[in-house]
């Protein structure tokens, strides 16, 4: 704590806290972290249990509304997701003017922040209801706006939601389906995709989470807190960290590279860090990361697809855990280190990684953001600086400088 009240001449203690690593910003009931034990709960359920028994419906439910859904409200809840699915006509012109090679982080950005402008009835964040609307809205349109961008990306027709289909097999059709030939969704990967949206849904006040309740504190449309968390989660130390860990997981190649990178990791002349590894929190085997890399074993086995990357992953994973740097700096796998293994066996290319991130945090982030506004203490985010900038002095005129 550093008490600049003589320095500044103002009252009250400051803490000076870079990156936030022991500051709360707020009070929540959603998600719990320990991240000495490597846990991990959503309103008391623990993930691995929610990623093995639960479907990323109840998740979402189960965080909106704090408790789990007894069937009917399941069902209710479902439909009205599904009821929200299309998007506006006009968003389709919307997409035609990027440019064909744009990153799909870079249109879902644009799109998302774009949809204040088409739902104006969910924009009073004063309305519990219009709150919730908004919310359903987000939910349900971001595996259409995620497919589109993809669609948009390698020149294909854009596919409608089909709401016959559940969330993720509808996500999957709209992705790799196409208007001339049925699409029969693969309930492996149906569920396997179901599976990724749980693990990614929430996780307390990570970089993108504290952006959205952010830009929620001063009273922006929700539409427009979205699109400031999916610019957050774009960056490499954040969600863009599944799509850098399968890129660096092709270079490395083959297993007999793997201690060339460790060394580089280690090294304090080069920037280079094992991408999918370490935590600001886990200081122990990330949870998420333990249900992904079973799920990767599942998916790649039946799909019957043999991915030398994967045994680099494992490989890589089992060196570094006994390396003496590693377990000093507590470095275990986090959630992104297998994600974009199953992902690419999937189908999906690297640059729709984090958008698929995005999609799944979506609920994590309105459920955060209700959270906050529905908080009578409710106030603006504004933090504090340590100024280091000159002294007061006087204005010289430009032809005396
Ligand atoms: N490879 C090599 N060294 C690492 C790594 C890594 N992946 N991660 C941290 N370190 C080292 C740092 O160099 C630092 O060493 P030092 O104390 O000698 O300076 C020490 O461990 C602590 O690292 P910090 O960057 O201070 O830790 P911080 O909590 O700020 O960062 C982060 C956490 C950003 C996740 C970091 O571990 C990282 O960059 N990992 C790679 C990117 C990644 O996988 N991000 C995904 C995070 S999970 C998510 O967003 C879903």
């Amino acid at each position: 704590v550093i008490d600049i009240r003589k320095l500044y001449g103002q009252t009250g203690a400051f803490t000076y806290d870079p990156g936030f690593t022991s500051t709360a910003s707020c009070e929540s009931g959603l998600t719990y972290i320990d991240g000495d034990q490597g846990i991990l709960l959503h309103r008391g359920y623990p993930i691995d249990q929610l990623a093995e028994k639960s479907s990323f419906m109840e998740v979402c439910y189960l965080l909106l509304n704090g408790e789990l859904p007894k069937k009917d409200e399941l069902d209710k809840f479902t439909y009205t997701i599904t009821r929200h699915t299309m998007l506006h006509e006009q968003l389709a012109t919307f997409y035609r003017g990027f440019r064909r090679d744009a990153h799909p982080m870079a249109v879902m950005c644009g799109v998302v922040g774009a949809l204040s402008a088409f739902y104006h009835d969910s924009t009073d964040i004063t309305d519990p209801h219009q709150r919730m609307v908004a919310s359903h809205r987000l939910i349900a349109k971001m595996p259409t706006i995620a497919a589109m961008a993809y669609k948009y990306s390698v020149g294909q027709p854009f596919l409608y939601p089909d709401n016959s289909l559940s969330y993720s097999g509808n996500f999957l059709r709209m992705t790799f389906g196409v208007p001339a030939e049925p699409y029969q969704v693969d309930p492996v990967v149906e569920a396997a995709m179901d599976k990724i949206f749980i693990l990614h849904a929430d996780h307390e006040q990570n970089a993108s989470t504290s952006t959205v309740r952010l830009a929620g504190s001063s009273g922006a449309n929700p539409f427009a807190c979205i699109a400031a968390g999916i610019a957050c989660l774009w960056g490499p130390a954040h969600g863009g960290a599944n799509e850098a860990a399968l890129n660096m997981l092709r270079e490395i190649g083959r297993p007999e590279k793997i201690p060339e990178y460790i060394a580089r990791a280690k090294d304090k002349n080069d920037p280079f860090r094992l991408m999918g590894f370490g935590h600001r929190v886990y200081k122990n085997y990330d949870p998420r990361a333990k249900v992904m890399q079973k799920t990767a074993n599942e998916v790649l086995e039946k799909l019957g697809v043999t991915d030398p990357i994967f045994d680099v992953a494992r490989e890589l994973e089992q060196i570094a855990l006994k390396d003496d740097y590693f377990v000093e700096k507590k470095l275990y796998p986090n959630v992104d280190f297998y994600s974009g293994v199953i992902l690419s066996a999937i189908g999906f290319p690297t640059s729709m990684f984090t958008a698929l991130f995005a999609l799944a945090r979506t609920v994590g982030w309105v459920a955060q953001w209700n959270e906050m506004i529905s908080d009578p203490e409710q106030k603006i985010g504004r933090p504090r600086q340590l100024y280091t900038g000159p002294s007061q002095r006087d204005y010289v005129p430009l032809d005396q400088r």
